[in-house]
């Protein structure tokens, strides 16, 4: 089905400026047809959309010095502020917006209003397509990490961006304080986990996968310990060079707005694929999450850990090998 962007364009609602285009911040499913992509540079921070767009022969966070650039807005203020500076940052020319009205587009608009030169906006979709002409936007937050009055580093758009995740506070202290060996924190986020593993002195390396790679400059501000290494990659699909002996996780349970188990499953997967014959996973979630069947599933041993009024710590061994 054509998006919004590519109706907006075959009705004469948008104009695509000629010359190379910077595409920031695209979803997964994007529809980019009006482009092309030739000459066209996609800019995201996401392992996972810089792995679909590469797959289709796009180019991927490469510099350039576009003459205009789309944002696709993201769902966090900040982040949309910091998406706007940088696309004016990269170029004078048009930017065009594309935002969902579930993620705030006209409050955006307005303030982009106060600023510059804004067409009239095109309403489909649930959203709304405009053009930004001019305009200055580098008071707005830097797509980048800053460090915040608690000391901890965080980026526009990271999740937990304003405080420790309250699930993770919950498994940090949960874990038991002889882990030891290999760790992988799996959606290592801004490495709060990561943190809390390093203080457990057995533990000999953690390796935070993580596909926000904001998050993961958060991270390593954040953690300056030699036992721990970045990983920019798809937790369903990154594999450790040799099995590890736990997965810490904090899995997300959403994709877009709307709640969704099955990511959370298939890094329940993931891990149970990481993992030594006698390896553990220990995994926080919402109680309401169905983890237990795919838990089971995966591995031949499954404990309840820990648990609270809002969460559950699953602590899961020895992983089932299938053949084939
Ligand atoms: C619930 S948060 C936990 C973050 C961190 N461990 C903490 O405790 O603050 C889940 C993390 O998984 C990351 N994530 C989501 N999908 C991912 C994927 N496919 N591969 C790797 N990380 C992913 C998110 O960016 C987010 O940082």
């Amino acid at each position: 089905m054509a998006g919004r962007l590519s109706l907006a364009v075959d009705n004469g609602h948008v104009v695509l400026p000629d010359g190379a285009i910077v595409v920031i911040e695209p979803r997964e499913d994007s529809d980019l047809s009006p482009l092309d992509s030739a000459e066209t540079v996609i800019s995201t921070r996401f392992a996972t959309v810089a792995a679909r767009f590469q797959g289709a022969g796009w180019t991927v966070n490469q510099e350039v010095t576009p003459a205009g650039a789309v944002v696709v807005l993201p769902r966090a203020r900040d982040a949309q502020k910091a998406c706007l500076r940088r696309a004016r940052s990269l170029t004078d020319g048009p930017i065009i917006v594309d935002g969902d009205k579930t993620d705030g587009v006209d409050a955006i608009l307005k303030e982009c209003r106060k600023r510059a030169e804004v067409s009239d906006a095109w309403s489909k979709a649930h959203g709304k397509v405009f053009t930004i002409t001019g305009g200055r936007f580098d008071d707005w937050p830097e797509l980048e990490p800053t460090e915040g009055s608690d000391g901890w580093w965080r980026a526009p758009g990271v999740f937990s961006g304003d405080g420790v995740d309250k699930a993770s506070a919950f498994l940090a202290d949960a874990l038991p304080k002889d882990l030891k060996g290999r760790v992988v924190d799996l959606g290592a986020g801004w490495g709060y986990l990561t943190t809390a593993l390093l203080d457990r002195p057995a533990v000999t390396q953690v390796d935070m996968v993580e596909n926000d790679a904001l998050a993961l400059d958060a991270a390593q501000r954040n953690i300056t310990d030699a036992r721990a290494g970045p990983h920019w990659a798809d937790a369903l699909n990154w594999v450790p060079e040799t099995p590890v002996d736990h997965v810490v996780t904090n899995p997300p349970f959403h994709v877009g707005r709307a709640t969704d188990p099955k990511l959370g499953q298939g890094f329940i997967r993931a891990a149970a694929a990481m993992l030594k014959p006698r390896g553990q996973l220990w995994l926080v979630a919402n109680r309401h999450l169905p983890y237990e069947e795919t838990l089971k599933d995966a591995f031949r041993t499954l404990e309840l850990h820990a648990e609270t009024s809002s969460f559950k710590i699953f602590h899961a061994s020895s992983p089932n090998r299938r053949k084939g």
